[in-house]
């Protein structure tokens, strides 16, 4: 049977007190509605409606590549009033129209093809999707008479015993074409001044449709986001759910609570997280690999047996095989750090390649340089890259050592196997195997000591 799907999101989301509208809040990286928008695409409708409201010009171009039509509720007047909108798009469509509220994003497309398997089956006329509900909440309770559902009574209207019924609306509906006349006849509510799409049940079962719930989801999976607290729950739930994903694929976590993996992420056998690890973006991790406390590493291919040390910040880059990175270690986009290299604390690379067994142990920046293999960067090595105006590359081949606290003018090229002394500044290329010194030749100057020694003595000063 032909299905059509329409979403409501016009509402204006006060609860959230924010303004962006409450479907455009993200879960990661992803708002709210494409969550929803995905879940609903792997049904294959025949039609799809956003229904979105005065300020939802930024939805529509958040959602131009979607295979979605989208009709404007102008004052949002309620979720009845929303749906009218909704199929005054979709006329004469013959098939299951499936309503949708925009703010559900943990639902599953496997659960919504039952649903709507079941109000075919059951030849129901109105079919509710509906869950059981834990804790304090603000759901719409389905009120049933023995089996039979009467009714959805909204939590502000309830009175104390309907409070109690925990079986709930989740605002996911099939309807059959000819039943939405009936939107028509419902009544205002008065204390909210809006028209509720939950009313359509009451009086489809006075006039004898076949009207079900169907409890065949979890509230993990069914919860609407209205607050910030629920969208903090919303992404909690995802959070532990792709921790305990990867906890099932053979990767050691140590704190549920404080890592944070993307859901694109990907993570290879036997490789030990500590706590407070954030993986994010794209980001792949090989086998065996150890990332200590409070590193991120964002949109990163890490190969195996890498070690990240505690602290350490990683983006847009490569770590092959058997590296060492960090403590405090920041590799910025572009950098390929190759196999067996170790860099150290307060090392700091950008857009740069290095080879095989590069050691960059302390203090250095390293930034547009091409760095070969064996070669060791001593501490406080600093490539000056920028004259201001533009950025100039550094060439260092293999096999060379780098004295500490030297400074590399770009553009520079340092030649295979050559030697720079400490306290160097090289502004002039070095041929290969060389020894390049730029500093000044130590003077020790004894003569002017013992003079200084002798005035204080006769000062009477202590020595
Ligand atoms: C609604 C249901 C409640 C159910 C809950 C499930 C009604 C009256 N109540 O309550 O029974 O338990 O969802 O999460 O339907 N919207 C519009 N136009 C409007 C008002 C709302 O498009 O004028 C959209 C919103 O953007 C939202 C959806 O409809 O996506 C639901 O509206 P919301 O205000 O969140 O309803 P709830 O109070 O959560
Ligand atoms: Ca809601």
């Amino acid at each position: 049977m032909k299905l059509a799907i329409i979403i409501l999101a016009a509402g204006l989301g006060t609860r959230m007190k924010s303004s962006l509208p409450k479907v455009l809040h993200k879960i990661y990286d992803k708002p709210i509605i494409q969550y929803v928008i995905e879940a609903l695409m792997r049904l294959s409708p025949e039609k799809s409606i956003v229904v979105v409201g005065s300020e939802g010009e930024i939805i529509i171009n958040f959602l131009k590549s979607y295979p979605v039509s989208f009709a404007m509720q102008k004052q949002q007047k309620g979720t009845a009033d929303a749906l009218k909108y909704g199929i005054a798009k979709i006329e004469g469509f013959e098939g299951v129209i499936l309503v949708v509220n925009g703010d559900t994003p943990l639902i599953d497309s496997a659960v919504l093809q039952k649903f709507i398997d079941l109000h075919i089956s059951n030849s129901e006329d109105i079919s509710i999707l509906s869950f059981i509900a834990k804790g304090s909440h603000s759901y719409g309770r389905i009120i049933r008479a023995g089996d039979n559902v009467i009714k959805i009574i909204e939590d502000r209207d309830a009175d104390e015993s309907q409070k109690k019924i925990n079986e709930v609306n989740s605002g996911i509906y099939a309807f059959k074409p000819h039943i939405l006349k009936l939107l028509d006849d419902i009544k205002i509510n008065e204390k909210k001044g809006e028209y509720y799409l939950t009313d359509i049940v009451d009086l489809a079962v006075v006039k004898k449709y076949k009207v079900c719930a169907h409890n065949i989801a979890s509230e993990d999976q069914l919860a609407g986001i209205n607050t910030r607290e629920d969208l903090c729950n919303a992404f909690n739930y995802l959070k532990l759910r792709v921790i305990n994903k990867w906890l099932d694929k053979g990767v050691t976590l140590l704190d549920k609570n404080t890592t944070f993996i993307h859901p694109d992420v990907q993570i290879g056998t036997d490789t030990i997280i500590y706590p407070n690890v954030h993986l994010e973006g794209k980001t792949v991790i090989g086998s065996n690999c150890i990332i200590y406390p409070n590193s991120r590493i964002v949109d990163t291919i890490i190969a195996d047996n890498v070690t990240i040390k505690d602290s350490s910040v990683i983006e847009l880059s490569e770590i092959m095989e058997d590296a060492t990175i960090g403590p405090f270690a920041h590799i910025r986009p572009q950098s390929i750090i190759g196999p067996s290299s170790k860099i150290g604390n307060f090392v700091e690379i950008k857009k740069s390649v290095l080879g095989k067994g590069v050691k960059a142990s302390h203090l250095s920046y390293l930034g547009d340089s091409e760095i070969g293999s064996n070669v060791n960067i001593g501490a406080g090595t600093i490539t000056c890259n920028y004259d201001g105006k533009l950025k100039h590359k550094t060439i260092i081949e293999d096999d060379v050592f780098i004295g500490s606290d030297t400074q590399l003018v770009a553009p520079i090229k340092v030649g295979k196997g050559s030697y720079v002394g400490a306290g160097s500044t090289i502004t002039k290329e070095v041929p290969p195997s060389s020894l390049a010194i730029s500093r000044s030749p130590q003077k020790n100057l004894k003569k002017l000591i013992s003079i200084r020694l002798s005035k204080k003595r006769a000062d009477g000063d202590k020595i």
